[in-house]
């Protein structure tokens, strides 16, 4: 959600932190505000609104010099969007300053027994309160020196519930920069005679590769030269050196308008990343590395529970039909929300396997830790390398589609279903998946590449429609089979990023209800490919023109029936039914950022949203 970024070196402190603060936007974007050490003082500069708007126009007036510093990017948990409440906070004394990522849940306990001992406070925020418990044991130490500080931060963190990425600077201690974890990433870079603490590794991949990845209750005590690492709760702490496997090009938005275009470009290779090393067609077979499962431990599976938010869950729902057709494997997909909480049994053999682009959202790890407590074995298919829920997962599949910085998921929902539907293969080829049907679908991943490509030529096309279309104030998203999860994200796009109100559904289920909503100014966009479930389709396609319902189809090319009956077309190459979300889901990225764009809409930084959902 919120970003971190802080340093301690010999460089000016506050130009680094205010380029990891923009590579960090997309994590919040409602203020942004950095504390440096000046002369013994923190010189505190903090704006609402986006770094570029509000924080960067105030340091070039109101400038701060110094070599330790730290930062912030927020989206809002609690307390409004406004100055007072952007980070970093200071203690009572104002000589402590902290920066949070997470929610301190029994804030309001803490500050009603700091205010009786007459703590002051300016923000409505949980970390404000953090702050000034950390200035209050500090006083109590005697207010000053090393120790002092970070003994305090220490016996805060023993007190708080909840969760935190934090850094802490303090006045006394010039060189010294405190970073803790519980649930919240942090990762310290690694530079020469210099540090960085981060929530993203985007923000310091510019600086350094080598990196840090903090564990839960780990409290970093950072200096220009060395790091040290003590766990809260264990008597030392693992501490590994990890290489940052992407560049600082990888993470820019290089020739495209918007990140989110430029994900939606990358494809063909993403795809490519996600199949690379993995295609056995000698065996009829996929081949992963890092599943930490033997070929009898895998045969033995009876069930699979997929748990996953947002277009990871859609993504989810694809694995659902490929794994149950493919490998005749039961699964059950659950929102990871709601399956932490309701207590779903769960069989023997049964394994969790979790969707997670970012490997941070807290509600996916927690389904991940839920199952884990209880015993079964959960797996990940996950992006971020390094990432908490790659962690701490028994083995999964990484994704290899390097950064996504658009907040809308597009790259990361195709290289997911790539993973899933090589999964699935895998899976099957242990039980009924014959070699024939596996090499054919094999065949059609490989085919992939170049048919996005084809998609992506259609880029004009889609945007004409999109200005046709952008006026609209609801939408409709249809499909059926494996298009309806293509429907659901299709109606997520567009709903993320242009604001519009739109609905994705089965075609079939429309006439139980929705149908009501169906008028001359409501168009339904159609996934509706030639495959086992079109002519059905096409049924509920003639119900929706009945209604005088504008229809926008996603068909195959050659389809001459679709051409009579919709009102506008894109059209796919034809395709093996298995690998058909993939290519479907392409036009519907490209017709939801180019309505964004029509309308106006900030495409990578949608009202409300942030990148990682790092809270529950
Ligand atoms: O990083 P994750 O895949 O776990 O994220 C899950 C959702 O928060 C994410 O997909 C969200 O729905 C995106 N904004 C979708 O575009």
């Amino acid at each position: 959600m919120c970003g971190i970024i802080g340093y301690i070196g010999k460089k000016a402190a506050a130009p680094i932190i205010l380029e990891g603060l923009r590579r960090l936007e997309y994590r919040g974007y409602d203020s942004a505000g950095l504390a440096v050490l000046g002369d013994s003082v923190l010189e505190v500069r903090k704006k609402l609104g986006k770094i570029d708007e509000g924080l960067a126009p105030l340091v070039k007036t109101s400038p701060v010099t110094g070599t330790l510093g730290i930062g912030h990017t927020r989206w809002a948990t609690h307390g409004v969007p406004c100055d007072e409440n952007s980070h970093p906070h200071l203690d009572a004394s104002g000589r402590i300053a902290v920066v949070h990522n997470g929610v301190i849940e029994n804030y309001d306990l803490l500050k009603q027994r700091l205010a009786k001992a007459g703590h002051k406070f300016k923000s409505t925020t949980d970390t404000e309160v953090l702050a000034h418990l950390i200035g209050e044991n500090y006083a109590k130490r005697g207010g000053s020196g090393k120790e002092a500080l970070v003994t305090s931060v220490m016996d805060a963190l023993r007190e708080v519930i909840g969760t935190y990425g934090l850094a802490v600077i303090c006045a006394d201690c010039p060189d010294l920069m405190v970073g803790a974890r519980r649930g919240s990433p942090l990762i310290i870079g690694i530079g020469k005679d210099e540090h960085y603490v981060t929530s993203d590794a985007n923000a310091i991949v510019a600086h350094t590769k080598k990196v840090v990845y903090l564990n839960d209750y780990d409290v970093a005590t950072i200096t220009a030269g060395s790091f040290e690492v003590s766990n809260l709760g264990a008597d030392t702490a693992n501490v590994q050196i990890s290489n940052l496997e992407f560049s600082q090009e990888d993470a820019a938005r290089g020739k495209h308008a918007h990140f989110m275009l430029k994900e939606i470009y990358e494809q063909p290779q993403t795809i490519l990343n996600a199949l690379r090393g993995r295609l056995d067609f000698e065996g009829a077979t996929a081949k992963f590395g890092g599943l930490n499962m033997s070929m009898a431990e895998l045969r033995s599976i009876d069930r699979i529970v997929i748990a996953a938010s947002g277009t990871s869950w859609h993504a989810a729902l694809v694995g659902e039909y490929l794994i149950e057709e493919l490998a005749q494997l039961p699964v059950e997909v659950e929102f990871a929300h709601e399956f932490c909480y309701r207590n779903a049994p769960l069989e023997k053999n049964t394994v969790l396997l979790v969707l997670s682009q970012s490997g941070e959202t807290a509600d996916t790890l927690a389904a991940l830790r839920e199952a884990k407590r209880r015993g079964h074995r959960a797996l990940a298919i996950v992006n971020v390398v390094g990432s908490t829920i790659a962690r701490e997962s028994d083995g999964g599949i990484y994704m290899h589609a390097g950064p996504e910085i658009g907040v809308a998921s597009t790259k990361a929902f195709v290289s997911t279903l790539t993973v899933l539907t090589l999964l699935a293969v895998h899976l099957g080829r242990m039980r009924m998946l014959s070699a024939n049907r596996a090499r054919e679908i094999m065949k059609a991943l490989e085919a992939l590449p170049k048919q996005v490509e084809k998609i992506l030529a259609q880029n004009e096309t889609i945007k004409k429609l999109a200005q046709k279309y952008h006026k609209a104030e609801d939408f409709f998203f249809l499909g059926r089979g494996y298009t309806f999860p293509v429907a659901l994200e299709g109606a997520l796009k567009l709903k993320e990023i242009s604001y519009i109100h739109a609905e994705g559904y089965s075609a079939a289920e429309m006439k139980h209800g929705p149908i009501a909503l169906i008028d001359a100014d409501t168009p339904t966009v159609f996934v509706v490919p030639q495959d086992s479930m079109y002519d059905k389709t096409m049924a509920n396609l003639a119900m929706i023109r009945a209604r005088k319902g504008p229809v926008i189809a996603v068909a195959t090319a050659g389809d001459k029936a679709i051409a009579k009956v919709a009102d506008d077309v894109i059209y796919l190459p034809p395709l093996l039914e298995p690998v058909s979300p993939i290519l479907a889901t392409i036009p519907l990225q490209l017709f939801a950022y180019h309505i964004a764009v029509a309308r106006g809409c900030d495409v990578d930084k949608p009202r409300n949203l942030a990148k990682s959902v790092t809270v529950q």
